[in-house]
């Protein structure tokens, strides 16, 4: 018996089979089309989001043919998509989160900030899917909003997989619709007023491993019981097994997300955090304090697609290593405005400190090190809202596989950096939650044994060296911020 796990993320859709061991037996990775209509907008094709997981599917079935006992689905969260409930046709692409298209719409709404924070846990940002919703719906004044559906992309992969029968989404992924109270865990009725989303568009929220109906006629997957449904990033915390109240990790993908589960508290930050669902080994909800940074990996894809001096993620770790240092370049890769702990909508990425001696070397070093700083501002925020003492942080996500960057952000952080065999802890936790709702695995402490020792990052930095290095990342953050 085996799982398949869907993990639907910004820069592409990942299929991989799980066997009862938790070792990956078969996996495919299909990249998605990036649409930038205009400067700070992004955009995905739904109809593209959908072939990919059908193509994934396809490739991984081929590979195994043997049963697979239940489907866990992971996705990038926030991302909108609003589609006809009768043709099922999107009526728009999907908003994706990293897009400030509703920049302004937010600043509509802006007294409201206070109430909307303490319902929702969230800060008034164009991140979360409440504006998106509402500029979706401007845009297309001649559509009956009563004919509409809106989801998150796990919704709409749902009800695409059960050929429209299952609307529905879970707890972690209606947490960051702006629409949710996180206290009395309901869709807010005066959210949906104030943004003007009528109830009849919204999927029904249900817990992470509570039954979403089964496949429909889909090769390779006819039948199979879609048993859980998670946010991509509470996905990774259950992937790293952080089921105490205290556990933290950071997820190294197209953004840094470090989410540390606060169990039944719901910590307010006072440091630019924000507080969110996360999931307890029994599926029920609990809460979690987050930092997002919107751009990580991402600047590397901007490396190798916009400015073209680099062919492969995989070519950075040399390029940095052999530069020796940044030579004085820092950049602040704030291309959709800066999440935690800023949130500045409207900033936008700097590099400073060039000289005629700076080159590819140095702009590819300081990208790679901008990732590692972003997270340390997060950890220092997420060190002063909640005191932790971690000596260590569990990373994850495609970014990790970077050894200069793991070893930097050690160095940076002061910590050890711990870093599983299986990186793909998003993947990993949406079949773990799949697996104990299907009963392949009993228990959650069953979980660790799947997770498979990595490696470990010490920090070598001298104090010195760390100081003056943070020093130059503050000034570019200022002059990217104009503070
Ligand atoms: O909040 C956005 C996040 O869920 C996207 O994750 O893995 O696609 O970078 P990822």
């Amino acid at each position: 018996m085996a799982i398949l796990s869907i993990d639907q993320g910004t820069t592409g859709t990942t299929c991989i089979v799980y066997d009862a061991e938790g070792a990956s037996v078969s996996r495919s990775y299909r990249e998605l089309t990036q649409h930038y209509p205009r400067e700070g907008w992004v955009e995905h094709d739904p109809m593209e989001i959908w072939r990919s997981v059908l193509e994934c599917v396809g490739e991984v079935r081929r590979e195994y043919p043997g049963p697979i006992a239940a489907l866990g689905i992971t996705n990038q969260r926030e991302t909108t998509i609003v589609w006809d409930r009768v043709s099922g046709r999107p009526v728009h692409n999907a908003i994706v989160w990293q897009c400030r298209r509703t920049a302004d719409i937010c600043r509509r709404y802006q007294a409201e900030q206070e109430r909307i924070t303490l319902a929702t846990g969230l800060p008034l940002d164009a991140y979360f899917s409440a504006t998106k919703i509402r500029w979706i719906l401007e845009a297309h004044p001649e559509l009956d909003p009563g004919t509409l559906l809106f989801g998150t992309v796990d919704s709409w992969l749902v009800w695409n997989l059960t050929g429209g029968r299952t609307h529905a989404t879970d707890f972690t992924n209606a947490s960051r619709t702006m629409l949710f109270d996180i206290r009395s865990k309901q869709w807010d009725p005066g959210l949906l007023e104030l943004f003007g989303v009528p109830a009849s568009m919204l999927p029904e929220v249900r817990g992470s491993m509570d039954g979403y109906g089964t496949v429909v006629d889909i090769p390779g997957l006819r039948g199979v019981p879609i048993a859980a449904v998670v946010g991509d990033q509470q996905a990774a915390l259950f992937g790293q097994c952080c089921f105490e109240a205290g556990s933290v990790k950071n997820t190294y993908g197209t953004g840094c997300f470090m989410v540390m589960n606060t169990g039944g508290e719901l910590v307010r930050s006072k440091s630019g955090l924000l507080s969110t669902l996360a999931i307890q080994p029994d599926g029920r909800p609990c809460y979690a304090l987050e930092g997002s940074v919107f751009i990580g990996g991402a600047v590397v894809q901007w490396l190798r697609d916009a400015l073209g001096i680099i062919g492969s993620a995989a070519e950075t770790e040399a390029i940095a290593v052999e530069a020796g240092s940044n030579g004085g370049v820092y950049m602040v890769p704030a291309f959709t405005g800066l999440g935690a702990p800023h949130w500045q909508m409207d900033a936008r990425g700097t590099i400073v400190g060039l000289t005629r001696g700076s080159g590819r070397p140095q702009i590819v070093r300081a990208a790679l090190e901008s990732i590692a700083y972003q997270s340390a501002d997060v950890f220092a925020a997420m060190r002063a809202d909640t005191g932790m003492a971690a000596g260590s942080l569990t990373v994850d996500g495609g970014a990790v596989s970077n050894s200069f960057l793991m070893q930097f952000q050690a160095d940076i952080l002061g910590i050890r950096l711990k870093r599983p065999k299986n990186i793909e802890s998003t993947s990993l936790g949406a079949a773990s939650l799949a697996g104990l709702q299907c009963g392949l695995w009993q228990r959650a402490d069953e979980l660790p044994a799947l997770q498979m020792e990595g490696d470990l990052f010490l920090p070598a930095m001298e104090d010195g060296l760390r100081r003056s290095l943070f020093d130059g990342w503050r000034k570019a953050l200022c002059q990217t911020l104009a503070c």
